[in-house]
């Protein structure tokens, strides 16, 4: 998988340790997080980038990291075509993809170990869209609401 990967400076380190989980499960990963860390780098800046990327397809995914993925998570879902999910527990991780197509993952580096965040990314990576007409139904409203206002 195409994965594209941003930290603001509070996720930084934690996206290290992603980025390096990522190779080990054998996925292609750019990282689109500044290269020095800074205080000014605020998060809509990576944000907005990886949501553009992952909406334009350039990748298949988008994984975000800041403080408490809050940020991130609303910057993400400002761009056309983006469905992302904050998630703090592996249930939400696999249940953002089967039932809300999750194209993005927004973690909270200040709020979560390593190993738990990992575990989060490893199931959402895993977990596929639902084949259940009930949650298409639902995606679909979701798009309306972004292309139209309502549904
Ligand atoms: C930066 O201090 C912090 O606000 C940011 O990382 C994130 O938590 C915002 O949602």
């Amino acid at each position: 998988m195409r994965i594209a990967v941003g930290a603001d400076h509070v996720g930084y380190d934690l996206k290290d340790a992603v980025g390096g989980f990522l190779t080990r499960l054998g996925h292609e990963w750019t990282d689109f997080s500044p290269r020095v860390l800074d205080p000014e780098d605020d998060y809509p800046v990576v944000g907005s980038q990886v949501a553009r990327a992952v909406a334009q397809g350039e990748f298949d995914r988008g994984i975000l990291i800041c403080g408490t993925g809050i940020g991130m998570c609303m910057t993400a879902n400002k761009v056309d075509g983006v469905r992302a999910a904050l998630c703090g527990d592996t249930f939400s991780a696999h249940s953002s993809r089967e039932h809300n197509n999750a194209n993005v993952l927004c973690l909270g580096a200040r709020v979560l170990g390593v190993g738990l965040a990992l575990d989060i990314v490893r199931d959402w990576l895993a977990a596929e869209f639902s084949t259940e007409e009930r949650h298409h139904r639902r995606v679909t409203k979701m798009a309306l609401v972004e292309s139209a206002g309502s549904c």
